[in-house]
Formats: structure tokens, sequence, C-alpha cells
């Protein structure tokens, strides 16, 4: 299968997968958040990278909304792990930074927080809650730290129940655009 079949796959089979204890499934909520920097003019890689922020609640059987039970899945890192064989880093870095973007915000924007969800409030605390100042700081200068930033915006906003959005293949250009070499 090639990377984007394997990738597909993934979500056909696992992305009926419950989000986190949202009223959107895994699948519905990979797409929102791609339509979402479509619509904001993002370029492929970062289409991608919010399109596949989430893929690494897919790869593990720690079951159905483990942030609800007090497990942390470290989804990002098994998100940049799991990517990581076909794309660079202009799509795993904002995955891998999209749990501390929210650190960022919620340390560094008042009104972030209100925006949460109840489940994003819950999966905060096991993550770490915001940021020091310090932290913060440090954050933002990382390389992709801004693209994680955006990225987790959409993030908070893809989680409308029932919202029409195009399918998956639909994003098959932003990926192959994205592949490395
Ligand atoms: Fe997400």
């Amino acid at each position: 299968m090639t990377p984007i079949e394997q990738i597909f796959e993934r979500f056909e089979r696992h992305g009926g997968k419950d989000y986190g204890g949202e009223r959107v499934r895994q699948l519905e909520h990979a797409l929102q958040c791609a339509a979402l920097a479509e619509a904001e003019g993002a370029e492929a890689s970062l289409i991608t990278a919010a399109l596949l922020h989430d893929i690494g609640h897919l790869l593990h059987d720690l079951g159905e909304s483990p942030a609800a039970r007090g497990i942390d899945d470290r989804h990002e890192l098994r998100g940049r792990e799991w990517l990581g064989r076909w794309f660079g880093e202009a799509v795993t870095e904002p995955v891998r930074l999209h749990v501390n973007a929210k650190r960022y915000l919620t340390a560094t924007d008042p009104g972030y927080f209100a925006t949460l969800s109840p489940a994003s409030v819950r999966s905060l605390e096991l993550q770490g809650g915001p940021f020091s100042p310090e932290l913060a700081a440090g954050f933002i200068g990382l390389p992709y730290a801004p693209e994680a930033v955006r990225l987790r915006r959409w993030d908070e906003g893809a989680k409308v129940p029932g919202k029409a959005t195009p399918g998956l293949g639909h994003f098959r250009c932003y990926l192959e655009a994205s592949l490395r070499g």
C-alpha cells in the first residue's frame, strides 16, 4: 500500500472511534480541522498536519477516550513517529507540538481557556496544564511552534456535531504534495 492508502485505511478502520468524549468522531474531527486550515489558505503541509494531527489516537489500543480514565496516550508523539516515515518536519513538527500549543495558548491568551471543551480541559491537566511564562516564551521560539498554534486553534474549532465537510479524498492532493522526496 502507498503511504496515503495506509493513512486512509487507518481512518476508515478506526476513524469512527470516539474523539476523547467530544460529540464528533475522530474522522469527522480530522476533516473539520483540515477544512478550517484549507479555508484559511494554509500551505499544503499545514493542511496535512491538520488532517493528521490526532492520528496518534488511532495507533494504539488503550481503548476509547483514555483521557477520561486519567491516561495520557501521548498521541502527539505516536503521531509524529508514525508520520515521520513519509513526511518531513513541516508536517510532523506541528503534529508533535500541537499539545504544547494548547499549553502555550492557555498561558498567553486570556480568552482561550474559555473556548476549551470540558474534555479538552481534562486532557490539558493530564498534559501538564498551562505553561509558565518562561516555558511559553521558550516554546514559541521553536521551529514550527507558530504553525502548531494555528493548528491548535483549528483543532478546538473542529468539534461541531454534524458539520458538513469534504471527504478524505478531497485532501489527498495536500498529502501527496507534502510527501518527502
Ligand atoms: Fe484534535
